[in-house]
């Protein structure tokens, strides 16, 4: 049937697919000679233009199983041909499943040692504003006022008015007019003096604190471990609920489950939110919180139509199951490792424009010392996609199974595309 479909329509719509780019809203600039057909793993094909890509995108950090998947296909056949969809009103087997499994590995592998309830949802933006309802609720609970959040220069927590409204980037935000009230931002970079300050002089007011671990769209941050067990701690003293945002760094990505796995328990979340990798495409997202959170929480409180529907639960039952797995993580490590080596050799060869290399796992940047925009439109032209965070970071974010000689070979484009632009 699929054959067919192609043969009938392949024609028509290969020669017009970019023909069709006016009826798209002005949200995204996007390269006019690129219109991606399908992909594999680590690579994506652009049949209209007769392109292969290497990919280190990964969709911004999902695919982490791999374009194309067959598991990942094969489950959402047979699930497809079970049951799709239900709704919230009744229990369903695949949801039920999942939010066990996500509790159950999240404590086997080093994270949130309290998890004990999940809230299931479609993208990161609504984790995000459930855990942002979830943390003014349990404040509303202690006392009425307690409400304001905190978030952090830098931070990205998705385009929703919620998330929004605790995400730094005026860009982002200003054209929006008033956002939710009683968020402030705070620098990550201050001293945890300064914190304890503003946090114990209006505890009464505060409901929570949401941050990366890994600070992704910012450019590539991760956050040191002293300062997040420090912040945990002053958090706790004044009963503000601490979300983790783990919707980009999470899940393997940093060759930890999760990243805040790496940390000691004092710094486990109260509150954490996983998406993009969660259903290696399909959109499912989830708000893991623990009972002091959930104690806060009656029926009603909130909802969705679409989350934890039977598909998405499908697919990511077998996602966690795939990541939580010492081997699977430790090959995330090394496969980072590769990358930091030959970016290293590559910044060695360019100080003056490659200014830092950083991250964990499969979570890297290359600091330039100006945008490199135009290395990326190299890149792309040589056969690889990169994308950028931040202002001046090259973002690499690939398929946590890419194959070695796939990074070896993207490499060796990144590097041609930065002679291209130094020389
Ligand atoms: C850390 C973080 N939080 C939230 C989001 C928003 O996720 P979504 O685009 O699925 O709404 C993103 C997306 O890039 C992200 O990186």
């Amino acid at each position: 049937m699929l054959k067919r479909y192609l043969s009938s329509t392949s024609a028509k719509s290969l020669a017009s697919a970019l023909d069709e780019k006016v009826y798209q809203v002005t949200t995204y600039a996007r390269p006019d000679d690129l219109c991606i057909t399908r992909g594999q793993n680590a690579k994506l094909y652009d049949d209209i233009n007769g392109r292969e890509y290497i990919d280190f995108t990964a969709g911004i950090a999902v695919t982490a199983l791999g374009h194309s998947n067959p598991e990942v296909a094969d489950i959402m056949h047979k699930q497809a041909l079970k049951l799709v969809h239900s709704s919230n009103l009744y229990y369903n087997k695949e949801c039920l499943d999942l939010s066990s499994k996500l509790v159950e590995k999240t404590k086997k592998f080093g994270g949130q040692f309290d998890a004990s309830k999940v809230f299931l949802c479609n993208s990161g933006t609504e984790a995000n504003e459930a855990a942002l309802k979830f943390a003014k609720k349990h404040g509303i609970t202690i006392n009425p006022k307690k409400q304001g959040i905190i978030a952090f220069q830098n931070s990205f927590h998705g385009r929703t008015m919620g998330a929004l409204s605790v995400t730094s980037n005026p860009k982002y935000r200003t054209p929006f007019g008033d956002l939710i009230p009683h968020v402030t931002f705070l620098n990550l970079n201050d001293e945890l003096t300064k914190f304890n300050d503003y946090i114990s002089s209006n505890r009464d007011k505060l409901a929570g604190l949401i941050v990366e671990p890994v600070q992704g769209e910012g450019g590539i941050f991760p956050v040191p471990a002293d300062k997040l067990i420090g912040l945990k701690k002053i958090c706790s003293e004044n009963e503000v609920a601490v979300i983790y945002d783990e919707i980009q760094c999470g899940l393997g990505r940093t060759g930890k489950l999760w990243a805040h796995a790496a940390l000691p328990k004092e710094a486990h979340p109260d509150i954490f939110t996983s998406a993009k990798a969660l259903g290696n495409g399909f959109p499912i997202a989830a708000t893991i919180v623990n009972d002091k959170i959930n104690n806060a929480l009656q029926v009603g409180d909130h909802g969705t139509t679409y989350g934890g529907n039977p598909l998405g639960s499908a697919v990511s039952k077998y996602v966690v199951d795939v990541i939580a797995d010492e081997k699977f993580l430790s090959q995330v490590e090394a496969k980072g490792e590769i990358f930091k080596t030959r970016l290293r050799e590559l910044q060695k060869r360019f100080p003056e424009q490659i200014k830092d290399v950083r991250g964990r796992g499969l979570i890297i940047g290359a600091e330039f010392a100006e945008p490199p925009t135009e290395v990326i439109k190299r890149a792309r032209e040589l056969g690889l996609l990169v994308i950028t965070a931040g202002k001046s970071t090259a973002r690499f974010v690939p398929a946590l199974t890419i194959e070695d000689s796939v990074i070896e070979e993207g490499l060796e484009i990144f590097a041609k595309a930065v002679e291209a632009v130094y020389k």
